[in-house]
């Protein structure tokens, strides 16, 4: 069985290999990512294994149905980049659902707390022997509010952590299904929360989800932490909000133009996107390139899971648990609830 696999790193390398021999996997590992100038490094494959950042818009799908390609396993949870409506009833999507919420929720804590004590700074001055406290004030979590936008299972995990911290959850979610959290209405969450995490997926509806308007509805001086997918913020629009002060700091594992920016080294170069150079060069705003999945427990699990989706796909007549449903609307007809394969 080969695998044509688009966007890779070291680590999914190293992680794919160990699965990849025990399963009668053979990858041919790309560092390009998938789009409709590569699609066709997959001829000869009979799967195609994609991350986060690759293209598989309708031009692409029909490359690859062309090469008889009839399964792509996502790497990942978020399915954005895919078009799942062209796929339906040509070639099957799996992904992996969960690998680690903890590693997700972990890095938005990470971040947060390196925000607001200025842990970044003052790493920078230690290194120089400056021992100044100058301008590294911060302030308690304990007794704070934070309002958690998708409430599955990172932002789940994360109100866990911010209880813990002695924070009281605000949280929103379209389909509420947490017990131990308290739901409001979206403007109750913008007006009472101190810090605002987002964990929902992107979708037509929740893009830009936080632009000028909601902002205005939100303290003077919230944090807005994104570790879900990019686009849920207008980029732009953040960067008025900070320099208008409302924004008290940002911290972002996902930026809406990461596509050709994150994974790569630009050090050195000129970075053409003004936006971004403007938002790092913020004190306020902490980058992060869509990291916050990347620990060994979850690099492991990935590969598990995806190698196991694959194979379920080839060895179990097409069908995998981890397929995605295309809400085709045919009730009757519906093989996802039998259990089989969507189509
Ligand atoms: P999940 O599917 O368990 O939870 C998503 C939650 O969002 C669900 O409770 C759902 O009801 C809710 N939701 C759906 N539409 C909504 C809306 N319009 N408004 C508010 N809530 C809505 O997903 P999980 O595993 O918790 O992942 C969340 C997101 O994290 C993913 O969509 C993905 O974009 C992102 N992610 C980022 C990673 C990174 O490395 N930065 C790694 C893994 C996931």
């Amino acid at each position: 069985m080969k695998i044509a696999f688009f966007d890779t790193k070291e680590y999914d390398r190293t992680a794919f290999e160990k699965y990849g021999a025990e399963r009668g996997m053979e990858f041919r590992f790309l560092e390009t990512k998938l789009g409709p100038d590569t699609a066709s490094l997959a001829e000869g494959c009979d799967a195609v294994c994609v991350f986060v950042n690759d293209d598989v818009s309708a031009p692409v799908i029909d490359r690859l149905y062309e090469l008889g390609i009839r399964i792509i396993a996502l790497r990942c949870a978020g399915y954005n980049n895919v078009d799942i409506k062209h796929a339906y009833g040509r070639i099957h999507v799996v992904r992996v659902p969960a690998y680690s919420p903890y590693a997700v929720a972990e890095h938005a804590m990470a971040l947060l707390l390196t925000s607001i004590r200025r842990i970044h700074k003052a790493f920078i001055r230690t290194r120089d022997f400056n021992f100044s406290l100058n301008g590294l004030t911060g302030f308690d979590l304990h007794g704070k509010t934070v309002g958690v936008i998708g409430t599955g299972k990172i932002g789940s995990v994360f109100a866990d952590i911010c209880r813990g911290f002695g924070m009281e959850v605000l949280a929103y979610d379209k389909f509420p299904s947490n017990p131990n959290v308290k739901y409001v209405e979206l403007d109750e969450l913008f007006e009472k929360s101190d810090i605002i995490s987002l964990h929902c997926p992107l979708t037509d509806e929740t893009r830009h989800l936080i632009c000028r308007e909601s902002m205005d509805k939100m303290k003077k001086g919230v944090v807005i932490i994104n570790t879900s997918r990019g686009a849920l913020i207008d980029a732009e629009a953040l960067l008025a909000e900070i320099k208008s002060r409302r924004i008290g700091a940002a911290c972002l594992d996902v930026y809406e133009e990461e596509a050709d920016i994150f994974f790569k080294d630009y050090s050195g170069h000129i970075v053409d996107d003004d936006l971004l150079a403007r938002l790092i060069s913020m004190p306020n705003v902490i980058v992060t390139s869509h990291q916050a999945f990347l620990t060994r427990e979850a690099l492991d699990n990935i590969a598990d899971t995806t190698t196991d989706n694959i194979l379920s796909y080839f060895n179990n007549d097409g069908i995998c648990k981890n397929e995605l449903c295309y809400h085709c609307g045919k009730v009757e007809e519906c093989m996802k609830n039998r259990p089989q394969k969507c189509f």
